[in-house]
C-alpha cells in the first residue's frame, strides 16, 4: 500500500470512528479497570517528564494518565467527535486536544516529546511502516515510544466471527464486572454498523507479522503480549540519546 493510499484509508476510518464515538466512550469506560494489565504496564512505562504526545487519543482515556506525569500533553485524533468528547469529559489545563491526522506530525512544527503513546491507532492508519517512521521522529533523544495494538483474534475472518467476538467480549466483561450495562455497551459498540466497517478495513496483525514489521521499523524495541479482555501487543522503544 502506498503512503497516500494508507493515509486515505486512515482518514476514512477516522470518519467511521466519528459515528461510533459515543458507544466507544461508554464501552471503554467499562473496559478500563485500574490495576488491570494495561494500566499496570502503562504505569510502569509512562515515566515522567516535560512533554507527552498521545496519538489517536480517541476520547482521551489515556491522555489524562499522561497529564498527571508530564507538564504538557498534546493529544491528537483525526475524528472531531472523539476530540469533542475528550474535551467535554476529560478537560485538563495541561492537555491540548486537537483534531489532527497523525501523518501530519512533524518535529519541526510540533517539537519532540519525552514520551509518545499510541494506543490502538496504528492499524487504523493502514500499513504500519509509514506511521512508525513518523512516530519515531517525534521522540526526543533518550525518550520513549509506547505502542499498544490489538492482536488478531484466532477466529478473525471466519463467517460470523464478529458476532462471536462481540458476544465473547460482552461475556468476559460481564463475568469480570457483574455489570449488565457493560455487556450491553460492548455489544452496541462492536456490533454497530460503523464498527463492523472499521473491522473490515483495519486488520490487526498476527504475532509473527507484528514482530517482523515493528522490529524492522523500531530496532531494539521490546514487545510483550498480554490482554485482560483482548489479546494485545505492548511495545516499548527507546530513542538513542
Ligand atoms: C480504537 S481508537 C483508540 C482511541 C484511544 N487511543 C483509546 O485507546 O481509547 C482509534 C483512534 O484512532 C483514530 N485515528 C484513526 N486514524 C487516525 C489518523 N490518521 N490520525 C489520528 N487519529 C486517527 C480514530 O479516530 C480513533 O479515535
Amino acid at each position: 500500500m502506498s503512503d497516500e493510499t494508507a493515509r486515505r484509508t486512515s482518514l476514512d476510518t477516522a470518519k467511521l470512528f466519528n459515528e461510533v464515538a459515543e458507544p466507544y466512550e461508554r464501552f471503554t469506560r467499562l473496559l478500563d479497570r485500574p490495576g488491570g494489565e494495561i494500566d499496570t504496564w502503562l504505569s510502569g512505562h509512562i515515566g515522567t517528564g516535560h512533554r507527552a504526545l498521545d496519538v489517536g487519543c480517541g476520547t482521551g482515556r489515556w491522555s489524562t494518565a499522561l497529564a498527571t506525569r508530564y507538564d504538557e500533553v498534546l493529544a491528537i485524533d483525526a475524528a472531531p467527535r472523539m476530540i469533542e468528547i475528550a474535551e467535554r469529559e476529560r478537560p485538563r489545563p495541561n492537555i491540548r486536544f486537537r483534531v489532527r491526522d497523525a501523518m501530519t506530525l512533524t518535529p519541526r512544527e510540533d517539537g519532540v516529546f519525552d514520551v509518545v503513546l499510541v494506543f490502538s491507532c496504528v492499524m487504523h492508519v493502514g500499513d504500519a511502516g509509514p506511521l512508525l517512521a513518523v512516530l519515531r521522529r517525534m521522540v526526543a533523544p533518550g525518550g520513549k515510544l509506547l505502542i499498544i495494538e490489538p492482536e488478531r483474534p484466532p477466529m478473525w475472518g471466519d463467517e460470523g466471527w464478529q458476532t462471536d467476538f462481540a458476544f465473547g467480549r460482552a461475556r468476559d466483561l460481564y463475568e469480570a464486572t457483574g455489570d449488565v450495562d457493560a455487556a450491553v455497551a460492548t455489544l452496541q459498540a462492536i456490533l454497530s454498523p460503523s464498527w463492523l466497517k472499521i473491522s473490515r478495513i483495519s486488520v490487526p496483525l498476527t504475532p509473527d507479522r507484528f514482530a517482523e514489521e515493528y522490529l524492522r521499523a523500531l530496532p531494539g524495541a521490546v514487545v510483550e503480549r498480554g490482554g485482560d479482555v483482548f489479546g494485545i501487543f505492548m511495545l516499548s522503544w527507546r530513542a538513542p540519546d
